[in-house]
């Protein structure tokens, strides 16, 4: 028999993933909207008795990752297993609840993504090319775009990013920038031939078009397409040459898979080992005419890799593509983007270390969240009062108002005649709606009714008032007693609309009103007369304004006083020197990120009158410019591969002249200088000055 849902449609299978995220940094408020969306809608669909798997991973591969590990000085599959402990962690207590989390470098995923390699070549869709890229002679790697830094071929603003310009917004190639510099090591880098492996995008584009007009794709999603379409697909170049963490390409000795080509087919991988460890049928769900359902939910910035590359590499190796494609726009914090300065570039982590309640959080994004690309912003103050009003002030207010009475007038037992007032009606005829407006993914609109449902509930309360009947004795019973359990009644059917959103608070109302877990069909059953609820306990707080102000205070970068001294061992040895007031402590000053730096470019500033403009290399994957005071005693050509110290953790000042990202450390007085300080022989960039 064919399993049904509860409104007696067939039950679909449905495989549905979020974007991978990459394993080289912490899960952040950003993230957080497309997991949080994901999940709800999972949850959704899940109550509506489909047969849901959500599955997701950690983007392992690339360069990034290889750098940080290198920095780290741990091996890569060491670092991506500390950062999967943390991403699952974050997750979990985040309430995303993926069937399974895995890891882009698995073996499942190296047998499929050289499986569909293979495939593709058979299909004709490979081809190799001799390019020219940049080279790093000291690293002896070939360079990704954004590690190579230089001057603007359109603006000529200096240390800009091999792919784009930050000042006029222009995109080039890397080997158009003047000056082109190494942000791995600061050398020049030189122009090597390399043959890379491309995939023939631009064979693909009269199935890519038929494909867009099937209508995967949001109206917003479907117009970009049109735009790509008219300049032309380009082929898409496939491969990275060793040193590069990911997998070989078949028959290629030391070419790998580009990072975008795994990460996609990780989606794939990750449902392999649910499938493997739960006895599932992976090819059911992705053979080429497979009749189940895969929803792929993204960010607004990686489309072009989902609704191109993706779609494109599943038809030519064989296997089905995706159903459609939902695009969600970025996160802005009280209107603007996340800054460290500003403390609301807030982490996963240090939301639940401040605020503690996830739920909060997933209220207020669903609140803000509808089907479109459009970017959804959280202003901290909003978030408080919105959650305050209504999740305490209006949806736990009906059960906190009149639970006490049931609990302490009638044993914790209800009553409930046989026809409900026309509120309770109202309340489940809305049950058709609020779960369009889910599977929509208009979650907004969703809560918006909800919250109008739990004004009704409120003012029936109010009609009523339980306390005034309280106060009347036995005449007045009975009709307290109904009341009561009434809005116990609704209770359970706004905790039912809210459970995609709140599943923590939504099981311990279930657990309070003694009831099994809610389903979409619930909608239909009645709490009964008799029925025995428990003591009813607080189940969900007010934010404090103040949670929020400590979080952001904790998050906003530190700023480090400017030293006095030269040096630390010039510090120490002054120190018995100074009057009390003036010691430092320990901790003070190890605050200090003292760093080796290696100057790799130093140049005069037009129209500064005693500044050099220095780039520092002191290991990280990108390069640090200090603006530093010592014009009148250095031609900067003489300091380019000198080591020095710097202070690495100095708040970024902006400056007349651009960003200055920290402090050259140089001594000087009446007697002379500035003197840059050097370090030792045998000193190497990047190491702590202690
Ligand atoms: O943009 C990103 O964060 C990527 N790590 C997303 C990968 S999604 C999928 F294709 F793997
Ligand atoms: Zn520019």
């Amino acid at each position: 028999m064919t399993p049904q849902t509860l409104e007696n449609k067939p039950a679909k299978k449905i495989l549905v993933t979020s974007a991978l995220p990459y394993a080289n940094g912490s899960i952040h408020l950003g993230h957080l909207v497309e997991y949080i969306q994901t999940d709800i809608w999972v949850r959704f669909q899940k109550m509506q008795g489909h047969t849901v798997h959500y599955v997701c991973a950690d983007d392992t591969h690339g360069t990034p990752i290889m750098l940080r590990a290198e920095k780290e000085g741990i091996t890569p599959e060491a670092l991506i297993a500390n950062v999967h402990k943390e991403h699952s962690a974050d997750f979990e207590e985040f309430l995303v609840a993926f069937d399974h989390y895995y890891s882009t470098n698995a073996p499942e995923n190296k047998e499929l993504s050289q499986g569909i390699y293979n495939k593709l070549k058979a299909a004709g869709k490979i081809a190799t090319k001799t390019i020219e890229q940049y080279y790093d002679p000291v690293k002896n790697m070939f360079l990704p775009d954004r590690f190579i830094k230089g001057e603007c071929p359109k603006c000529h603003a200096k240390d800009q990013y091999g792919d784009s310009c930050e000042v006029c917004g222009a995109t080039y190639n890397p080997t158009e920038l003047i000056n082109a510099y190494s942000a791995v090591s600061g050398a020049a880098p030189v122009r090597k031939e390399t043959e890379h492996y491309f995939f023939k995008l631009s064979e693909c584009e009269d199935f890519l078009k038929e494909w867009t007009r099937s209508g995967t794709l949001q109206g917003e999603a479907a117009n970009k397409m049109g735009e790509w379409f008219e300049s032309g697909l380009n082929d898409w170049d496939i491969s990275r040459d060793a040193p590069y963490f990911g997998f070989e390409i078949p028959d290629a000795p030391g070419k790998y898979f580009y990072v975008w080509l795994d990460a996609p087919i990780g989606y794939m991988a990750s449902f392999k080992k649910l499938c493997s460890d739960t006895g599932l049928d992976f090819d059911e769900y992705w053979n080429k005419d497979s009749s189940t359902e895969l929803y792929h939910f993204i960010g607004k910035d990686i489309l072009y890799f989902h609704a191109l590359f993706w779609p494109a590499t599943l038809e030519y190796s064989g296997y089905r593509k995706p159903t459609k494609i939902f695009s969600h726009g970025f996160l802005t914090v009280n209107g603007e983007k996340m800054s460290k300065s500003r403390g609301t570039f807030i982490t996963a982590r240090s939301y639940l270390e401040h605020i503690k309640n996830p739920e909060y959080l997933r209220y207020y994004y669903a609140a803000k969240l509808n089907s479109s690309m459009e970017d959804i912003d959280l202003s901290l103050d909003d978030f408080v009062a919105r959650v305050n009003s209504d999740l305490v002030g209006k949806y736990i207010n009906i059960a906190s108002r009149t639970a006490g009475f049931i609990n302490k007038q009638f044993d914790g037992k209800l009553l409930i005649p046989s026809t409900y007032p026309s509120v309770v009606q109202e309340i489940k005829n809305s049950a058709k709606f609020i779960a369009e407006c889910y599977d929509a993914r208009e979650y907004s609109k969703a809560l918006r009714e909800i919250m109008r449902l739990a004004d009704h509930a409120n003012a029936d309360i109010a009609e009523s008032a339980p306390w005034v009947k309280a106060k009347q004795g036995d005449s007045a019973k009975t009709e307290l007693h109904w009341d009561c359990s009434r809005a116990l009644e609704m209770f359970r059917l706004l905790t039912l609309y809210l459970k995609p959103v709140l599943p923590l608070l939504a099981a311990n109302v279930e657990k309070f009103l003694n009831i099994s877990p809610l389903t979409w069909g619930s909608v239909d059953d009645s709490l009964v007369t008799g029925h025995q609820i428990q003591q009813y306990e607080h189940l969900i707080t007010r934010i404090d304004p103040k949670l929020i102000e400590a979080m952001t205070e904790a998050n906003k970068e530190n700023l480090v006083a400017t030293p006095q001294v030269a040096a630390p061992v010039a510090a120490q040895a002054v120190a018995s020197a100074l009057p009390e007031a003036e010691y430092i402590s320990i901790d003070e000053f190890t605050k200090v990120d003292l760093r080796i730096a290696k100057i790799v470019n130093a140049e005069h500033v037009e129209g500064a009158e005693k500044l050099l403009k220095l780039t520092l290399d002191i290991g990280e994957e990108t390069t640090r410019q200090v603006f530093a005071g010592i014009k009148s005693a250095y031609d900067p050509a003489t300091l380019v591969g000198r080591l020095t110290v710097m202070v690495a953790n100095l708040a970024p000042r902006k400056m007349k002249f651009g960003m200055s990202e920290g402090m050259v450390l140089a001594a000087s007085d009446e007697r002379g200088g500035p003197f840059i300080l050097s370090p030792d022989v045998g000193a190497q960039l990047g190491m702590r000055v202690k």
